[in-house]
């Protein structure tokens, strides 16, 4: 086998600016050791995140220039809308400035005080929209995805017992949908079969429950049925895709991810009434349902980019990539979420830094480590981020300490991730020098975001 090449040339470039170890040290500590808090320039690598900052393709930008931009009825709302229609089969399509403003609509009208909503894992803004709402979330992952080190082909998904248990033990009538993340962002971007999704929807239709799909990185799942389950073979991605999206009742996604877009989303229905009142909500929060919070150039470049992200070459291209950055860590020794996902590599602090403390954040350390040996900006998915305190002031750790280093669309080449894994490799091997942090500042909620630290 050859090796699997970016299915594109490079058009326009954006220079990266370096920096010496000396000035990152100065970065570092002025950012009070929040990688948050770092200024994209001073940045070598950013794996920050693989929302919005995706490449967009010449064609995409054709669009831009293209993009109508009449306030209602716009002739690339009308573009975008058949675009999703194709994929996803739904009858209303409602864009959103991106997903956790499709979330913020679904859950302000169906949640509320007594209400319940499970997921595979919900991610961060879900859940957060859902208790904004008052309503509890709940993910119900398979046990197997719960493991980092053991290797499965659907580590995201839906523990289908759980969720039968669940809906017996809250009662049908308070849970106004079900949800199903795909892939399952904060489980290390596994996928999830369509065996498990047709179970799951059979089991929300045994107690006329709707199921929705947090549909962010479809196309990506969809390639990994393609590859990994039986009978899926010799299918297109975009038949995979409509047979995930025939099982659902609804679709939030947002778009910064498979769109390949810098902004955009949207909520994706059939249920004609709850259409109707979360076209109501969108003109209060976001805008008139053709542009819904966008401008008519981003629902242009949304509606190409959903086509590019059907192409097998460049989703082939993608996982590859992914995985090859996870391969080379892995046989290096370094602890990592195995298999790697779609769109990240998670490394197991708890593994990589077995004597630091989840107090100490061993996460953080691997954090500005990577940023002090290479300039890599990663995130810390861990103590820092979800971590809670009893009422002694014991720190209550989640069952993981990650750190991610999600990789953007069409961005970075092969050498660029050689790079990365040649700085991950040598903070591995003086991982014994790394020391813990102690948080100096946070804010009540989401502390993660301007936290500052200091150096144990
Ligand atoms: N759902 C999932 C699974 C996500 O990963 C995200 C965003 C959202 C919903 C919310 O979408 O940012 O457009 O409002 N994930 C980003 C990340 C932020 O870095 O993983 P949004």
């Amino acid at each position: 086998m050859k090796t699997i090449i970016e299915p594109f040339k490079i058009k326009s470039v954006e220079p990266i600016r370096f920096t010496s170890r000396e000035e990152r040290e100065e970065i570092l500590k002025k950012a009070g050791y929040n990688p948050f808090l770092i200024h994209a320039d001073d940045v070598i690598i950013d794996l920050l995140t693989d929302s919005g900052t995706s490449a967009m393709s010449a064609k995409q930008w054709a669009g831009i220039m293209e993009g109508d931009e009449s306030y209602a009825g716009s002739k690339s709302f009308y573009r975008f809308e058949k675009m999703v229609k194709k994929i996803t089969g739904m009858k209303h399509i409602i864009p959103t400035h991106q997903g956790r403003a499709a979330e913020k609509i679904l859950f302000s009208i169906t949640g509320g005080q007594g209400k319940f909503f499970p997921n595979n894992t919900h991610f961060d803004t879900t859940r957060a929209n859902i208790e904004f709402s008052k309503a509890e979330a709940y993910d119900l992952l398979n046990e197997v995805g719960k493991h980092p080190e053991i290797r499965a082909d659907f580590k995201g998904n839906m523990d289908t017992v759980a969720l039968e248990n669940f809906i017996l033990q809250k009662g049908k009538e308070n849970i106004p949908l079900c949800m199903i993340t795909i892939t399952n962002n904060s489980g290390g971007g596994q996928p999830v079969s369509i065996e498990n999704i047709r179970e799951t929807k059979k089991v929300c239709s045994k107690y006329g429950i709707p199921l929705f799909i947090d549909a962010c990185r479809f196309a990506e799942n969809a390639y990994f049925i393609k590859k990994r389950e039986k009978g899926y073979q010799d299918k297109s991605i975009l038949q995979i895709a409509q047979e995930i999206f025939s099982y659902a009742d609804g679709v939030t996604m947002s778009a910064k991810k498979d769109a390949l877009v810098n902004i955009g989303g949207f909520l994706a229905l059939n249920d004609d009434s709850l259409a109707m009142n979360c076209r109501n909500l969108l003109i209060v929060t976001e805008g008139f349902p053709t542009y819904g919070g966008l401008a008519g150039r981003d629902l242009e470049a949304m509606a190409q980019g959903l086509e590019e992200i059907l192409e097998e070459s460049y989703l082939q291209y993608r996982v590859r990539s992914v995985e090859y950055l996870g391969e080379k860590l892995l046989s290096a020794g370094v602890p990592i979420i195995e298999p790697p996902g779609g769109h990240a590599i998670y490394i197991d602090a708890k593994r990589f830094l077995p004597d630091v403390l989840p107090e100490y954040f061993p996460g953080q350390a691997i954090v500005c480590a990577l940023f002090l040996e290479g300039g890599i900006r990663t995130v810390e998915i861990g103590s820092v981020m979800f971590g809670k305190y009893d009422e002694n002031g014991k720190l209550i750790a989640p069952p993981m300490e990650l750190v991610r280093l999600a990789i953007p669309r069409r961005v970075y080449t092969q050498s660029h991730i050689d790079y990365v894994s040649e700085v991950v490799i040598d903070v591995f091997n003086k991982r014994e020098s790394l020391k813990g942090f102690k948080i100096v500042y946070q804010a009540p909620m989401l502390r993660h975001f301007t936290a500052l630290f200091e150096p144990l």
